[in-house]
């Protein structure tokens, strides 16, 4: 009986994933959940044939040249701004990613930081909490009204669709900007019009962000594009740090020029710059827009199908690079 391949799964994930995978594979797996370094990750890797990483785990060239028995590597996110794809294809190390199983719960928290962040929710609760509240004021805490308000949605791709459709229900005005003009169907479908980017951040009451990372659309959202949004909008951020220039932000909600921020990812996470906890106009999450028990689940069981298609097939359902 020949030896079962080497992987690793670099951080923990459900039971019945890793069940999954010994039906195949011999699986090493951090259960213990430390992040590993890249060193740390490359000496892991470099005995495997396949590993389960996360948007946290960086995949280049140096890694690769070093982990010679590499053949898949498969994310548990649809972003794959950390796997370098053309050193893979070089490699000959096939990526995959989660793509279609988290668009609507990543479109739900982002309707939960445009609620929360235009009805300045953290602010409130954590005056509340706080103890000083002795009462009910007519100009307590005056926020944005988000129905019949104008969304404007950068990126009308999968989660940006679900976006748009949640906003039939508010009844606003939708416009989006996009590298690519979506069909007319797409558009009927989800009542978005096209407007060039200038157009958006200024008529826009709530702009959010659905566009992945990538040297094209780093700083995407900075000073000049703050500067032309209204001074009474939100922008919301649950795309992927860097598509916003976070110190740019920071001065504009300090300032006053926008009114306020939802974000779920930041520049050099974990690390993010420690002046937005300063900032009572925003609302701050940890990277969990696409957190519910069952699309974490789904995302998990995704990246392992891709895994075991890729070691035994060579047709990974989610490819990302040329095989
Ligand atoms: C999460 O950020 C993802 O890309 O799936």
């Amino acid at each position: 009986m020949t030896a079962k391949p080497k992987v690793l799964v670099t951080r923990e994930v459900f039971e019945d994933v890793l069940e999954y995978l010994s039906q195949y594979f011999e699986v090493t797996s951090n259960q213990s959940d430390v992040p590993m370094n890249s060193e740390t990750l490359t000496l892991r890797l470099s005995d495997k044939e396949g590993a389960i990483i996360t948007l946290s785990d960086r995949i280049d060239a140096v890694l690769l040249s070093r982990c010679p028995r590499l053949k898949a590597v498969c994310n548990i996110a649809v972003g794959y701004n950390n796997i370098d794809l053309e050193a893979c294809t070089k490699a000959g190390v096939m990526a995959t990613n989660t793509p279609g199983v988290l668009d609507d719960t990543t479109a739900d928290f982002t309707w939960t930081l445009i609620l929360a962040t235009a009805r300045r929710l953290s602010e409130a609760e954590a005056y509340l909490r706080s103890g000083q509240w002795n009462g009910w004021k007519l100009k307590q805490f005056l926020g944005l009204d988000i129905h019949h308000a104008t969304l404007g949605i950068l990126g009308l791709g999968r989660i940006g669709q679900v976006v748009a459709k949640r906003a039939i229900g508010f009844e606003m005005k939708v416009i989006y900007h996009d590298v690519r003009r979506a069909t007319p169907e797409i558009e009927q479908t989800y009542r978005a019009t096209f407007v060039t980017k200038e157009e958006l951040l200024s008529q826009s009451d709530i702009v959010t962000i659905h566009v992945p990372y990538s040297s094209a659309t780093h700083h995407l959202i900075g000073r000049d594009e703050l500067e032309q949004m209204k001074q009474t909008a939100i922008l919301i951020n649950a795309s992927r740090g860097g598509v916003v220039d976070d110190q740019a932000l920071i001065e504009s909600l300090r300032s006053g020029k926008i009114a306020g921020a939802g974000l779920d990812v930041f520049e050099n996470e974990p690390k993010f710059n420690p002046h937005f906890l300063e900032l009572k106009n925003v609302v701050l999450a940890p990277h969990i827009a696409s957190s519910s028990f069952a699309t974490r689940h789904k995302m998990a069981m995704l990246a392992a199908e891709n895994l075991v298609a890729a070691l035994t097939t060579g047709k990974p359902p989610n490819l990302l690079n040329p095989f």
